[in-house]
């Protein structure tokens, strides 16, 4: 009777009806955001994928003392009341739709891109107002490399078809991958052409680490040097005959451009065609936040409208400049160039 009566009072006041409207269509989604974001990136998910455990046992497992415990829980309760955990007892384990695809193998890349969106990407859209009041930037250290370059991996299949199309077979190929982030294009254009050999930079020393180690991993070492570098202090020597930037344009402010452009096409041999794959600026909220992101930053600058990155690639010198759009209806597009 009284929850009815709380129902009628609610439904006859505006505030009410606006509060619990703001719950069910905003506040819980944003929850649900955070509370996995932070089960991902803690490991909590894995953990409870492998078994359902005690507070304890996760409290242990994330290298706190068992005491911890009964703090935890109340973390683990809120997954519990959003559905994407269940309890049984004192245990938990994964109950969620979302929790439970999280985890799936095959969908590291879209964790990824959770973890970048609700740490990285949302926080700039809170702050810029006030950021832009206090002529205040973010740094390349405020976003984390190694995430970022597991969250572009759901670009994965569009690039590689890219890749696909412009990888000569069954000749020597030297290719240079710029910004390689996980060394992932350099090892699918490797596959492609056994012949092919090559360079991977990338500017953040943790990701060419890591890009090194992984290509180690693949059996790509003696084929693929790995290393931290700067395109813009490269210098040309053996030429190559494609290069790839794969998002990673708009770490360049747009007046730079052109010049980083251009010093690309002087790493190619004449003929050698330059392969860039980025998100354009005619796209979704996603990329209109990534957009403002990069505005903010004291590096970088905006997604490239198509048609200016077209003009750019001219001004560059490189000839038969194309765009292609990767994924229908997405502003995803590859831009090649040939440098002659
Ligand atoms: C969004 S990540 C993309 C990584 C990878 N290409 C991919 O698509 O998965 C962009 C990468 O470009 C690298 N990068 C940015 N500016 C660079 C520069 N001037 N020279 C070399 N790498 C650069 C960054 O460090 C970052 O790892």
């Amino acid at each position: 009777m009284s929850n009815l009566r709380t129902m009628a009072k609610l439904v006859g006041n505006r505030q009410g009806v606006l509060l619990v409207s703001l719950w069910r269509r905003v506040l819980t989604p944003v929850c649900r955001a955070a509370f996995l974001t932070s089960a991902v990136h803690n490991g909590v998910l894995r953990l409870l994928a492998d078994q359902p455990r005690t507070a304890e046992e996760l409290a242990l497992a994330l290298g706190a003392p068992a005491e911890a415990g009964p703090r935890l829980r109340g973390w683990l309760d809120v997954g519990v009341e959003l559905g994407e955990l269940g309890r049984r007892g004192d245990r938990y384990r994964l109950r969620g739709r979302l929790s439970r695809a999280l985890v799936r193998p095959g969908n590291e890349a879209v964790a990824a891109s959770l973890e970048q969106m609700v740490s990285y990407q949302i926080p700039a859209l809170l702050h810029a107002p006030a950021m832009i009041k206090d002529g205040r930037r973010l740094t390349l250290g405020d976003m984390d490399g190694e995430v970022t370059a597991r969250a572009s991996r759901v670009l994965e299949p569009f690039i590689e078809a890219a890749i696909e199309r412009v990888v000569d077979r069954g000749r020597p190929v030297r290719l240079l991958d710029i910004g390689c982030g996980t060394g992932v294009y350099s090892r699918h254009a490797a596959r492609l052409n056994p012949l092919l050999t090559g360079l991977a930079v990338d500017l953040q020393q943790d990701v060419a680490d890591q890009a090194a180690a992984n290509l180690a991993r693949w059996g790509l070492a003696d084929r693929v040097d790995t290393r931290r570098a700067d395109l813009r202090e490269l210098e040309p020597g053996e030429p190559f005959d494609l290069v790839m930037m794969h998002n990673n344009i708009y770490y360049f402010s747009e007046g730079e451009r052109v010049a980083v452009l251009e010093r690309a096409r002087r790493l190619l041999a004449p003929g050698g065609r330059l392969l860039l794959t980025t998100s354009c600026r005619d796209g979704n909220v996603g990329l209109r936040i990534l957009n403002l992101w990069f505005d903010l930053a004291d590096f970088g600058g905006p997604l490239p409208h198509h048609h200016e990155l077209l003009a750019q690639l001219e001004g560059a010198g490189f000839t038969e400049v194309q765009a292609t759009r990767l994924m229908p209806g997405q502003a995803f597009r590859a831009f090649v160039g040939v440098n002659g």
